[in-house]
């Protein structure tokens, strides 16, 4: 395994559209898929997008760690998983902010409005089906990762910016605020 490099924002991989996966049991995809976790978890982040690591294909991985979920039966903690090919549908018309941050734009972090609840569905490295309704930071998560596939950023997505700083910056104000 390995741990691969991360594109930051401003590489233009990030921007582009990702092409389907021809062959999701491919030993290569395979072995993609477990640098992209290794990698994922040495960084410390919730997801990571194959354009993520300069490979311009449709898969991404993903954990929800329990102390990120919402509690919600449709969010629970999960262990490190893949989706290739994926499909997201928006349920219903809740939409709310989640602070979200993203490996390729480090230090900083935003409320991005996301839908509250969707389906999604993929495959895995076996070709098995993968995916179902989620909420909550599965659904955030699943939604900021499938947008890399699609050369969307977070802050494409934004409509405050006064939400928008870094990390450290962030925390300070909301200790003090509390
Ligand atoms: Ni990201």
């Amino acid at each position: 395994m390995a741990i691969l490099k991360i594109a930051r924002m401003g590489h233009p991989v990030l921007l582009q559209k990702a092409a389907e996966v021809a062959d999701p049991t491919a030993p290569e995809i395979r072995r993609l898929v477990a640098d992209m976790m290794e990698t994922m978890e040495d960084a410390m982040g919730a997801g990571l997008a194959a354009p993520q690591v300069h490979v311009p294909l449709r898969l991404f991985v993903f954990r929800v760690v329990a102390d990120r979920a919402s509690g919600d039966p449709d969010d629970v903690a999960m262990p490190n998983s893949v989706v290739i090919n994926p499909t997201v549908t928006i349920l219903g018309d809740d939409t709310r902010l989640r602070w979200e941050g993203c490996l390729s734009i480090p230090g900083l972090r935003a409320a991005v409005p996301r839908a509250w609840r969707i389906r999604y569905e993929g495959v895995d490295t076996e070709g098995k089906p993968v995916g179902r309704e989620v909420t909550g930071f599965h659904a955030g998560v699943v939604q900021h990762e499938y947008d890399h596939l699609d050369g969307v950023l977070y802050p494409m997505r934004m409509t405050d910016f006064s939400l928008f700083g870094f990390n450290e910056e962030i925390a300070r104000a909301m200790a003090a605020r509390s």
